[in-house]
């Protein structure tokens, strides 16, 4: 088996972010710049928000950093995002999911100007990649693609089966392997006998949130693994794949952590960095 490596593959992509960035910047005399908004003090999402803003430094985007208190009110937020929207040194906004359940969060989500959407989670922005249209990729399935690519894994006409159909990363990432050519099952909570489905495939993408509910059998010799799961389980980070069961039968596999979770990293700074030279050639 071969391990997907997505902590080796971003720390070089980012080196060489780094130095684009530093050309554009003598170029257009200021840094990117993205917001990050964290609503309330969920314990992951803290601690993602840290990793996004220490990715930025490392590659010489600038950071402003929104953390609101758990009760705050659905004017305030919006407030706060119409006024990034209008802040000609931003490029990028992006709000940490989930929000508390008081606000709503679609309408937040589409709050954010379509052109300061690091995530590519605004409506118009996912209605570009449903038709297959240029556009800002979602950070983890975009990362994925990129992993593939690395390593010369190329889906098309192969059978991949993603579990879960979030908009985050189940349904994206879907549509992506479709593009590069892949015949496409999306399995999710309603799905009955998952492992039928698995064993026929030869790209798995599993991101339920279930920890190590890929298991050996499940799996057909010679599959490639990707696993976005990240599970804390007696403070510790577990896929939603059985490793240790599959290092013997898959043909390349990604590791939690240290795999699709740097790439995602790598991907939103690689927004960040587009929606910026889009918003500098305008002015
Ligand atoms: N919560 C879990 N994953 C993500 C992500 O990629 N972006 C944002 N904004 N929130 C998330």
């Amino acid at each position: 088996m071969i391990l997907l490596d997505g902590k080796k593959v971003s720390k070089e992509r980012n080196l060489k972010l780094k130095e684009d960035i530093q050309k554009a910047v003598e170029k257009y005399k200021r840094p990117p710049k993205l917001a990050i908004i964290l609503v309330g003090n969920n314990p992951a999402s803290l601690s993602y928000v840290k990793g996004k803003n220490k990715a930025c430094k490392l590659v010489g985007i600038e950071n402003d950093m929104y953390h609101l208190d758990e009760n705050i009110s659905e004017k305030e937020l919006r407030n706060l995002i119409i006024s990034l929207n209008q802040d000609d040194t931003v490029d990028g906004i992006l709000l940490q999911l989930p929000i508390p359940k008081h606000l709503d969060e679609d309408m937040f989500i589409d709050l954010i100007k379509r052109e300061k959407d690091a995530d590519g989670f605004h409506v118009i922005n996912q209605g570009y990649l449903y038709q297959k249209k240029k556009t800002i990729y979602p950070a983890t399935p975009k990362g994925i693609m990129t992993l593939l690519n690395t390593y010369e894994i190329d889906p098309k006409g192969m059978r991949a089966v993603v579990i879960g159909r979030s908009n985050i990363v189940g349904f994206p990432v879907a549509r992506l392997l479709m593009d590069r050519g892949a015949t496409i099952t999306v399995c999710h909570s309603k799905t009955k006998d998952l492992g039928y489905h698995t064993r026929q495939a030869n790209i798995i993408v599993a991101a339920v949130g279930k920890p190590k509910i890929v298991t050996k059998d499940m799996v057909k010799p010679g599959a490639v693994i990707i696993d976005v799961g990240v599970n804390r389980v007696d403070g510790k980070l577990i896929g939603d794949v059985d490793f240790h069961q599959l290092e013997d039968v898959a043909s390349y596999m990604t590791p939690v952590p240290g795999g699709v979770g740097p790439m995602t990293i790598h991907s939103l700074l690689e927004n960040t960095f587009e929606l910026y030279m889009e918003h500098v050639k305008k002015d």
